[in-house]
């Protein structure tokens, strides 16, 4: 981490890597929506945070305003080499209309609910072999010996990289979502191993094709034409991305919740057909994913200055806990009966793999409270959370009870 001067407002100066940030940032939102609803900072080279629904709506909607070149925000500012417009570094997500629909369109039957369906009976069993595999001494590190290594087992495979590699893969994923307060150059230096291994496995993919989706994406085309090899890396890297820390992340909050919620997991325990309400509830409250946009020139938005190349910092868990579209927008109501959350994102963006996250999400947690329907947090003092753009416990120490 570098050494950064301390937040005094964040109405003014906002650092969402800051540690009051990072801890506990629905405070922080909180006192943003009462008295300011877009909080701006200098850092980052200029940045912008709407802290309500209409304001996160509005912006992710608006992709003549904003473009998605690029969605974490960091100290550097995309350049034209580095991101060949239309395509951008990790089609689709930083694919801006109208070929972000081409490249989008490309990859939604990866994501089918019959394909998702498909995995599910192995995610379960999974989830069973590292429930048998945590040496239990009565603690169990719930982050890192279990959410941890779940989504990069279904990710590895879809890719059809080998499973030795999967460690890997986790470091690439917080090299990119991390690292953020980085310098850039340092940031580009630690992504090199990256850029290698991922030119590797495409290389092994052109020689020795098979049933993945890094084949099929090397046989897709566009109009008649074989997609660039930089379309077919960066959606790659943005499987990777997508796949892995976001649902790491959602399953080890509603863990930290359930360890904190002994009635909520009781119910769960006692009412198993309320999972899938309660996975909605899980993602609105503890939403995990916050994204960027850049603005694309000087102009006045929702009453602010923006200037061209300013980041958005677009928070869709900000908008969960927005009081004016959620009732009792600040409790956990596990039964919540309508929940319009918007924790997979709104607009053309929205997210491609929520049905494979919720399925995750759902098998991972009824795994884990059939093998233990007791549990509480171990050491509240212990508990670490990701720092960045995506959000979610790092370090969880639950102890069982018996
Ligand atoms: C709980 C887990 C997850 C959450 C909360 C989540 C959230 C999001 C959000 C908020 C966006 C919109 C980004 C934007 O507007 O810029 C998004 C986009 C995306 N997500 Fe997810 N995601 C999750 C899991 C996954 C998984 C498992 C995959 C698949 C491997 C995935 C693949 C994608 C892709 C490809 C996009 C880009 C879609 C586009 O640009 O059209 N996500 N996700």
């Amino acid at each position: 981490m570098t050494d950064k001067p301390p937040v005094l407002d964040f109405a003014t100066d906002f650092d969402h890597t800051d540690p009051e940030w990072v801890s506990d940032p629905y405070t922080i939102w909180e006192d943003l929506r009462q008295r300011c609803p877009v909080a701006h900072t200098d850092r980052y080279g200029g940045a912008w945070f709407p802290a309500t629904h209409a304001g996160v709506s509005a912006i992710a909607k608006d992709t003549v305003n904003f473009t998605s070149r690029d969605v974490i925000v960091h100290e550097g500012r995309p350049t034209e080499e580095d991101l060949p417009s239309p395509i951008g570094v990790a089609p689709p997500i930083t694919s801006d209309p109208p070929f972000h629909k081409v490249a989008r369109r490309l990859i939604l039957p990866a994501f089918s609910p019959a394909v998702v369906n498909a995995l599910e009976p192995q995610i379960r069993a999974l989830c069973a072999t590292l429930l048998d595999d945590i040496i239990f001494e009565g603690v169990v590190n719930a982050s890192m010996d279990y959410a941890r290594l779940i989504p990069p087992s279904v990710i590895r495979q879809m890719l059809g990289f080998p499973e030795e590699d999967t460690e890997m893969f986790i470091k690439a994923v917080h090299l990119i979502t991390e690292n953020v307060d980085r310098p850039q150059e340092e940031r580009i230096e630690l992504f090199e191993p990256v850029e290698a291994y991922f030119t590797r496995q495409i290389e092994d993919h052109q020689e020795n094709p098979r049933d993945d989706l890094t084949t099929f994406l090397l046989n897709a085309e566009i109009g008649g034409e074989k997609l660039a090899l930089e379309h077919v890396f960066g959606t790659m890297i943005l499987i990777l991305v997508a796949g892995i820390d976001t649902t790491w992340s959602a399953i080890g909050a509603a863990l930290w919740h359930l360890a904190r919620n002994p009635e909520d997991l009781a119910r769960l325990v006692n009412e198993p057909e309320l999972m899938p309400v309660a996975v909605e509830e899980f993602l609105r409250y503890y939403a995990p994913v916050t994204m960027a946009r850049l603005v694309n020139a000087d102009m006045e938005y929702l009453g602010c200055p923006m200037k061209e190349y300013d980041w958005i910092l677009l928070g869709f868990p900000a908008a969960n806990r927005d009081p004016t579209v959620f009732k009792d927008a600040d409790k956990f109501i596990i039964d919540r009966a309508e929940n319009r959350h918007v924790a997979f994102g709104l607009g053309i963006h929205r997210c491609v793999g929520s049905n494979l996250a919720r399925m995750e999400l759902q098998v991972a947690l009824e795994e884990f409270i059939k093998r233990y329907p007791r549990f509480e947090l171990a050491n509240e003092d212990n508990v670490t959370w990701a720092q960045g753009q995506i959000r979610g416990p790092r370090n969880l120490p639950l102890r069982i009870l018996r």
